[in-house]
């Protein structure tokens, strides 16, 4: 746990000690019966489930979290329904158009079928995977602007991601992130935002990969996370309402980030919804805890006591 890639984990274990709490680890790489064994020697109170992947694949997550439930486990976090709906990018947002949330338009293309046109959408697009995180599979490349480049991108992501692709259309704007926690009542913290500040007008503005992982990148084209200033109180009334409802249309407990655009117009678009969303003491989700007063170690406290009390929907 001394790698940065280990830093959630190393943050929350530290947090659970100053808590008092005795905590021990278990990483499970490929083999789900870690699960069972170490459940039989250390039988916890409650697992705080850290877990982002299995052999190395995203999708799994929500996997991982059904054996818990159907171990009848108290685990942390979001349930596997609720992690099921946001992973799909195209589920989500069918739900979320159904009830009248504002989404970009988008069309879903599996592998296997004909790469057409784009139909009705309007460019500029953006193809991503369906169902990957972290911005995997989003690079400058994944904006595209006619015909040609929508099907080269949309081959791409089949064939090197081995995913179903999703294209939305391109949502101009500010990028907005609202961080909640709660199972029925619901807690939204102050909204932070990724600004692009070197990143020139005629540019499209997008949490790449490399945008998110690359430090040098980031500062060479300025982007930063900060507070969202200059957002009147009403605006911001309406994107606490908002989520708060996006958060119980996709049944998620627990805690969550939200991903969002803010038009010119200041009109909102839903991009996606992270359950479970990076935990590190100086990521988004802890710092908007931070700043509404809850300290790192009462932000786990809470996360468990949460965990403990959620009603599993199994
Ligand atoms: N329709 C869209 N319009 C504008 N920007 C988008 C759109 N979809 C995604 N993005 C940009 O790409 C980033 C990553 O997309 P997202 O769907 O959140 O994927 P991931 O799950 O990999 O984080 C977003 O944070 C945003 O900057
Ligand atoms: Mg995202």
């Amino acid at each position: 746990m001394k790698t940065e890639e280990w830093e959630t984990e190393a943050n929350v274990m530290a947090a659970l000690k100053e808590l008092g709490h005795s905590a021990d680890h278990l990483a499970i790489f490929d083999d789900v019966d870690l699960v069972r064994q170490k459940m039989e020697s250390f039988q916890p109170d409650i697992l705080f489930n850290l877990v982002e992947q299995f052999k190395n694949n995203p999708g799994f997550d929500q996997n991982i979290v059904s054996l818990l439930e159907m171990q009848d486990v108290p685990f942390t976090g979001c349930g596997s329904t609720g992690l099921t709906l946001c992973k799909h990018k195209g589920i989500s947002k069918k739900i979320l158009g159904h009830h009248g949330i504002p989404t970009p338009n988008f069309v879903v293309i599996p592998r296997g079928q004909r790469i057409g046109g784009p139909r009705q959408l309007k460019f500029p697009i953006l193809v991503k995977p369906v169902k990957e995180e972290a911005s995997y599979g989003i690079s400058r490349n994944s904006f595209v602007q006619n015909d040609e480049q929508f099907r080269d991108r949309i081959s791409f992501v089949h064939e090197k991601y081995k995913s179903d692709a999703i294209a939305e259309e391109y949502i101009d704007g500010r990028e907005l992130y609202v961080s909640i926690m709660g199972n029925t009542r619901l807690q939204v913290f102050p909204i932070r935002e990724l600004v692009f500040k070197d990143v020139p007008t005629n540019e499209p503005k997008i949490a790449t990969y490399k945008a998110k992982w690359d430090e040098k990148y980031r500062k060479r084209w300025g982007l930063e996370g900060q507070f969202a200033e200059n957002l009147d109180s009403a605006l911001v009334r309406e994107l606490e309402r908002t989520c708060k409802e996006i958060y119980r249309l996709l049944t998620v407990d627990g805690y969550a980030r939200i991903d969002l655009r803010l038009s010119p117009e200041n009109k909102l678009y839903f991009i996606e919804a992270n359950p479970n969303p990076h935990l590190a003491a100086d990521e988004d989700f802890a710092e908007s805890a931070a700043k509404a007063g809850l300290k790192y170690p009462q932000l786990i406290d809470t996360i468990i006591r949460l965990g403990m009390r959620a009603v599993r929907d199994v």
